[in-house]
């Protein structure tokens, strides 16, 4: 692997080897000295174009942890704001021998676009509504954690589905290792493609009744265009997480959410820090996940 631009390219093979490489970063970072020297010698670059707490964070913890250098481009305060392009941005930093940029970026693509020309390997953090892999890379670790496995689980991915990169990645990397996928929402946020991998259940009750796994979306208010939801409120009536709705499912249905949460809206804040929740959990396993994609990414087999 030279770049991480999404799940729907990796095979289930590379899936599961970085769901097992990150095993062992996991003991690392549970370590009290958090940190080895695999990634001595490397630069790693942070090139956020949207904003983010989780993900950039994480992965510039992971490369920390294993002692690479970092860089955190501020798009704010950098020569973006002068008009430098996007090409000319990463042309700046492989010059200054960076060795992977992380990318986050509001147009689809942008990670591949980069990928076509760059001699740094690009890791995707999130494109527009395409991918957001190493999010769901760390949602399959937390449910394999919980779960023992992956295939044959029940996997209900809820909400709004159609501006969901996460839920893209999750798609494409459940049906691989041989989960059943269902999806369940609003109608005009589920888009009709998505009958090719995953059941639509638009009965929230029902779905959830299914369930062994839920992941519950951010309604992205920021993507909605007017009308797709009638209210905040009937959404949550309609569609949110609540107790009453976790009362109806598997008493052993594992909750997951990616962050960052509109509480009272897609989830309820008694289910987010319930007993079957494992949301904090996901934030502590993107670290492993990450130091795990660095791992296979830049050579940490020869370290
Ligand atoms: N889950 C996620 O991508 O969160 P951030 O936007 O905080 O990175």
């Amino acid at each position: 692997m030279k770049h991480l631009l999404g799940t729907k390219d990796l095979t289930k093979e590379e899936i599961l080897t970085i769901l097992d490489m990150a095993a062992p970063m996991k003991d690392i970072i549970l370590r009290e000295i958090k940190k080895v020297p695999t990634l001595r010698g490397k630069i790693i670059a942070t090139l956020f174009y949207e904003p983010s707490t989780r993900t950039k964070n994480s992965f510039e913890l992971a490369a920390k942890f294993m002692s690479a250098d970092t860089v955190s481009i501020s798009v704010a305060t950098s020569a973006v704001q002068k008009g430098e392009s996007l090409r000319d941005t990463v042309y700046t930093l492989e010059a200054m021998g960076v060795d992977a940029i992380v990318i986050r970026h509001s147009r689809n693509g942008a990670p591949h676009y980069l990928a076509s020309f760059s001699k740094a390997s690009i890791v995707n953090g999130g494109d527009g509504q395409n991918e957001h892999p190493s999010q769901a890379l760390l949602d399959l670790f937390t449910i394999r954690e919980h779960k023992g496995r992956i295939e044959g689980l029940k996997v209900l991915i809820l909400g709004d589905i159609m501006h969901s990169r996460v839920a893209k990645s999750n798609i494409y990397a459940l049906s691989k290792l041989g989960a059943e996928v269902i999806v369940s929402g609003p109608p005009t946020l589920i888009p009709e493609h998505v009958k090719e991998y995953a059941e639509v259940c638009y009965d929230v009750d029902a779905a959830i009744r299914k369930a062994d796994v839920v992941n519950v979306l951010r309604l992205q208010l920021e993507r909605q265009q007017a009308g797709l939801i009638t209210s905040l409120q009937d959404y949550h009536a309609t569609y949110g997480l609540t107790k009453e709705r976790v009362a109806k499912g598997k008493d052993d249905l594992l909750i997951l959410h990616p962050g960052p949460m509109n509480r009272g809206i897609e989830i309820d804040e008694e289910v987010a820090y319930s007993r079957q929740s494992v949301i904090q959990e996901q934030v502590s396993n993107g670290v492993a996940v990450r130091m795990a994609i660095y791992y296979l990414l830049l050579g940490g087999a020869q370290a």
